[in-house]
């Protein structure tokens, strides 16, 4: 007997600038998703300055769910979710990032997407950032290395949770806010607007942009609940558990300062301080940074409510000869292949029990309720002439881990929220900007390159999750 709460959210899950499209309609601004081209895995999306005449862009586009989605909300309705993670496009409500008052057709789209969704039985669940800072941001005050970035996110958390104070209850500040390895690359950073300075040491960048953000966090949890105490506002953390390749001691420690490593912005977000190691480590490291016994007390007021988290893999790590004490997480450098379990096309290592071991985990560390807001396999797939898809593959891929998440709740004991699988409706990927990495219950017909009808179709894992809701997932069979 699966014992999920009485109230339990049953959804899905997008975000506004790998589906709306609608890039430049009702007066938004560019985001930094607008200037991103599409790629591959092994080609990565490049970044340009600007809007280029003879670059495809597939954002632009999306799934043009910015004119769509009455028709869309009504096949969300027969799926029978009862909740809609999305994200608001800064762009959109201040379409440079800095106007002192937000753009009213903005406000107006979001008004009509929240009622038709309200109207079917949908409670929105919203994103503030996810991937798409105006990229005037990025270009005048260079993205989230500026301490002016906060005053400008805080205006436009303020904004939009007024306005949908009585449409929306639960909030999240940044999507996968300790996503923020690219930065090593020396490209713009998708959650923080950055491009790294030539000998700037990215490092340290990382730091003093990641400690704007969970100042600006913590402020807008505060004048959140200031404008309706039944908010609920949540960190958002990509949680990949990282496991030691064996039982050495090098490689037990390595794996718990990955996790640290990984981790600290959910320490600083639920628990409002910095932990120890961090304070010590940037210390040591002569990072200088700009943090202030201000921002310290504004962390500590302004502490989160519950923790959302994307779960789709997890990694190891192994040690190496001679590592020093201060070891450095590095992911790309020091991740090794899991032997005990499958790889997805795209690389990505499957392991539906490290669901269950990181709800625990982060049940143990800040004991606070959770929220699985985006899980799911990225996969190609085949539409036959009936237009149907026999996505197996996907329903196995959510069957395991909702099993999992069953387990948690009724075994474990752990407060959960809700479960929002990634990209129920086919979208753009925010990897590589392709179609053909498809998460959707939802096919939509689009190509790489843009071309298709947009025509929407039913998978089987469509009717498949339909059932699951209907039964609140006591039927996990298949079809
Ligand atoms: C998460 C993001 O990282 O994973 C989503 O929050 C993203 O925006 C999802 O789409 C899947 O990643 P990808 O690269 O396959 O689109």
């Amino acid at each position: 007997m699966v014992k999920l709460r009485n109230d339990f959210l049953w959804g899905g899950a997008v975000a506004a600038h790998q589906l709306e499209g609608g890039w430049n309609e009702g007066d938004k601004g560019i985001s930094i998703a607008d200037i991103a081209t599409a790629g591959t895995n092994d080609k990565p999306r490049e970044i340009t300055d600007g809007i280029l005449k003879d670059q495809f862009y597939p954002n632009h586009e999306a799934i043009d769910f910015y004119h769509r989605y009455p028709d869309d909300i009504k096949i969300f309705a027969e799926l029978g979710i009862n909740a809609f993670r999305t994200s608001i496009a800064w762009s959109r409500i201040f379409p440079n990032g800095d106007e002192e008052r937000p753009n009213e057709k903005g406000l107006e789209f979001y008004d009509k997407l929240f009622d038709e969704l309200l109207e079917n039985g949908i409670e929105p669940v919203v994103t503030l950032s996810h991937f798409e800072i105006p990229y005037h941001l990025v270009t005048k005050y260079g993205g989230w290395r500026n301490r002016k970035l906060i005053k400008f996110f805080v205006r436009f958390a303020k904004t939009v949770f007024t306005r949908y104070k009585n449409k929306v209850r639960y909030w999240m500040t940044f999507n996968e806010i300790n996503n923020q390895p690219a930065i090593n690359k020396g490209s713009l950073l998708t959650n923080s607007g950055l491009l790294l300075k030539k000998n700037e040491n990215a490092e340290k960048l990382m730091y003093q942009a990641s400690h704007y953000e969970v100042v600006a966090s913590a402020l807008a949890v505060q004048i959140g609940h200031q404008i309706n105490n039944n908010f609920k506002i949540g960190a958002m953390i990509a949680m990949v558990p990282i496991y030691p390749a064996s039982s050495d001691p090098k490689d037990i420690f390595k794996a718990q300062r990955a996790m640290q490593a990984r981790y600290w912005f959910a320490d600083v977000q639920a628990k409002g301080q910095y932990p120890k190691w961090l304070v010590k480590y940037q210390e040591d490291s002569n990072f200088d940074l700009d943090i202030t016994l201000e921002d310290l007390d504004v962390l500590k007021a302004g502490k989160v409510d519950y923790i959302g988290f994307s779960y789709y893999m997890s990694m190891t790590i192994k040690s190496k000869e001679n590592e020093p004490a201060n070891y450095k997480y590095e992911e790309e450098r020091d991740i090794v292949n899991n032997p005990n379990i499958p790889t997805s096309e795209w690389g990505w290592q499957i392991d539906p029990k490290g669901l269950r071991y990181s709800m625990n985990w982060l049940n143990d560390k800040y004991g606070l309720p959770l929220f699985i807001v985006e899980n799911g396999l990225g996969a190609v797939d085949e539409i036959n002439h009936n237009h149907q898809i026999h996505d197996d593959y996907r329903i196995n891929y959510l069957k395991d881990h909702i099993e999992q998440m069953e387990i948690v709740v009724a075994d474990d004991g752990i407060d959960l929220i809700g479960y929002t699988p990634w990209g129920f409706i086919d979208l753009v990927s925010a990897g590589t900007g392709q179609m053909s990495k498809r998460y959707g219950l939802i096919y939509v017909d689009k190509d790489d390159s843009g071309n298709g009808t947009l025509n929407r179709y039913k998978k089987d894992s469509f009717f498949w999750y339909k059932k699951v809701i209907e039964s609140n997932g006591e039927n996990l069979g298949n079809l």
